[in-house]
């Protein structure tokens, strides 16, 4: 990466890869035949989007919002920013949220608040990594990938200062 030097792994692309398989098996049994919505929070869900829905076969939407909260810096301001709004219709829809990471939870929080007053047939979340000890709001999450550790964690779609998204696997970055 340039001059910087790569980031220590926490999750290798391989056990990743295992994890998506084993989420898209749990989704499959729950959203198989309803045409379900797909909605990734932009931008850190992108990677995770892309290997989960290539593994669902069968008729599905995607579609992205893009909500932002830390801005440049490495703490949640606790403030939502709505970048990118939502285009397609949510009522009467079977919906599945997809986010790359719930840290203090208030990204996710925000979003199915404002996806359950649209009334969804079926609204449910789905969260590659989980950091619990981050949270400040209770935010129930229906398919989760892995728990982790309260670390700065870059990669596979997470970023620092929009660098390291491109990363295969997810890393820890020391000194945030
Ligand atoms: C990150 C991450 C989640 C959110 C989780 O997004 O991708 O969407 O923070 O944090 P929270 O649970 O504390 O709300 P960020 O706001 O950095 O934007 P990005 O996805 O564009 O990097």
């Amino acid at each position: 990466m340039n001059s910087e030097s790569r980031p220590e792994v926490l999750i290798s692309s391989n056990e990743i890869a295992a994890t998506v398989d084993r989420l898209a098996a749990e989704i499959r049994r729950d959203y198989l035949g309803k045409d379900p919505l797909l909605l990734g929070i932009l931008k850190g869900s992108f990677m995770f989007m892309a290997d989960l829905i290539r593994l669902l076969d069968f008729p599905l939407e995607v579609e992205f919002v893009r909500l932002s909260s830390y801005g440049r810096g490495t703490e949640s301001s606790g403030k939502m920013n709505v970048v990118q709004g939502l285009r397609s219709t949510v009522k009467g829809r079977d919906v599945l949220v997809v986010e790359d990471i719930v840290d203090t939870g208030l990204t996710v929080a925000y979003l199915m608040e404002y996806l359950s007053k649209k009334r969804p047939a079926l609204l449910k979340l789905c969260a590659l990594l989980d950091k619990p000890s981050r949270r400040r709001v209770p935010v129930s999450i229906d398919y989760i990938g892995i728990t982790v550790p309260d670390k700065f964690l870059v990669g596979y779609g997470l970023d620092c200062d929009e660098k390291y998204r491109n990363l295969p696997d997810v890393c820890i970055l020391e000194g945030e």
